[in-house]
């Protein structure tokens, strides 16, 4: 859907560019002329990733960082600049999650999501933004958020409240950081199919949390859908877009509407159920 040279020598940072989501849009962007920094905790997936990079036609540098600790974070922005001359853009991409009760999270817990979550996106963003300054040329920050980064979620506390800081994070320096030319947006996806994911969020026997049968579209997002939306967020064409967020979910998020569980049922047993509602004609 674009032309291939979209993002044509533009250098990327993805934080969890190895795995899931945050290597299919490194991919994606990969395939439309970006140079990419591969960044997470474990070398062997983030190499990887950069073979894949290589064999669409461009090249990738695989730098581990811990996004949680600054100085980890600025040392992948020094290896970035020395091997690429230059920074473009950051996608927050790197995440942490798992399902409890909120009564039974320790401290520790909720630190240790909202530590890579909020602090980490800070910590990128920041360390990302500084270069982009230095640099004078503007640029653009994209974060992943959650459909529940706006509701809240059972279950999820410290990823919706981090989640949340990483939204007003977007809308906040969209204006602060405008005069530099920086854009920052966020993608909200529903539930897209990666291991990560599935594994910490889908309990075994409970499939129906992550169900496509509660979504309008019926369908689980796709991956090349998402990388999609993200491309166009980080290209020129994008540039009067700044600080939104933009959801992409087949729909899900929206069924909260009062009526909307109708839609969940067979329709002809709807259709004649209403039907017989209605009062007849008159005259
Ligand atoms: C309760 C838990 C827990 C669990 C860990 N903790 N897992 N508490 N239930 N399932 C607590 C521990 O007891 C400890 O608390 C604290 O959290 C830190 O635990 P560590 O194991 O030391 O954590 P750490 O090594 O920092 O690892 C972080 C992690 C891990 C989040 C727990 O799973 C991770 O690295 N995940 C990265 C990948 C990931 O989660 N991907 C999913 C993203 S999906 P104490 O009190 O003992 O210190 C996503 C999708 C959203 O975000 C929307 C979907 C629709
Ligand atoms: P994933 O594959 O588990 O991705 C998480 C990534 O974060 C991993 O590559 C992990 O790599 C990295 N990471 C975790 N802690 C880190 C740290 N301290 N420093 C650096 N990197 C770290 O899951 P995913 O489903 O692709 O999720 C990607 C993003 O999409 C996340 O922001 C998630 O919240 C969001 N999202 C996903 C869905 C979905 O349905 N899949 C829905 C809504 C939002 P290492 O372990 O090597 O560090």
């Amino acid at each position: 859907m674009f032309k291939d040279d979209l993002l044509k020598d533009k250098v990327i940072v993805v934080t969890g560019g190895g795995t899931g989501l945050g290597k299919s849009m490194a991919l994606r962007c990969a395939e439309l002329g970006a140079k990419l920094v591969l960044t997470s905790r474990r070398q062997e997936v983030i190499d990887e990733a950069a073979k894949e990079v290589a064999e669409r036609g461009s090249e990738a540098l695989a730098q581990t960082c811990d996004i949680r600790d600054y100085a980890s974070v600025e040392g992948m922005v020094a290896a970035a600049v020395a091997r690429f001359g230059r920074v473009d853009g950051l996608i927050n991409n790197a995440a942490g999650n798992f399902l409890c009760p909120s009564e039974d999270l320790s401290p520790g817990g909720f630190q240790a999501i909202v530590s890579i979550v909020l602090n980490g996106t800070f910590h990128a963003t920041h360390a990302v933004g500084k270069q982009l300054i230095e640099q004078g040329e503007g640029g653009t920050i994209l974060s992943i958020t959650t459909t529940y980064a706006t509701h809240g979620s059972a279950y999820v506390l410290p990823s919706a409240c981090a989640k949340a800081g990483v939204k007003v994070l977007t809308h906040s320096l969209a204006v602060e950081w405008a005069k530099y030319k920086i854009r920052l947006n966020a993608i909200a996806p529903g539930p897209f199919p990666t291991e990560g994911a599935w594994a910490k969020l889908m309990p075994p026997g409970m499939e129906d949390v992550l169900s496509a049968d509660k979504i309008p579209a019926k369908r689980f997002g796709e991956h090349h859908e998402l990388a999609n939306l993200a491309a166009y967020l980080l290209a020129d064409g994008s540039a009067y877009v700044t600080g939104q967020e933009i959801t992409i979910d087949g729909g899900e998020s929206l069924m909260a509407g009062e009526f909307n569980g109708l839609t969940l049922l067979d329709p002809g047993n709807v259709a004649q159920v209403l039907a017989m509602m209605r009062p007849p004609k008159k005259g």
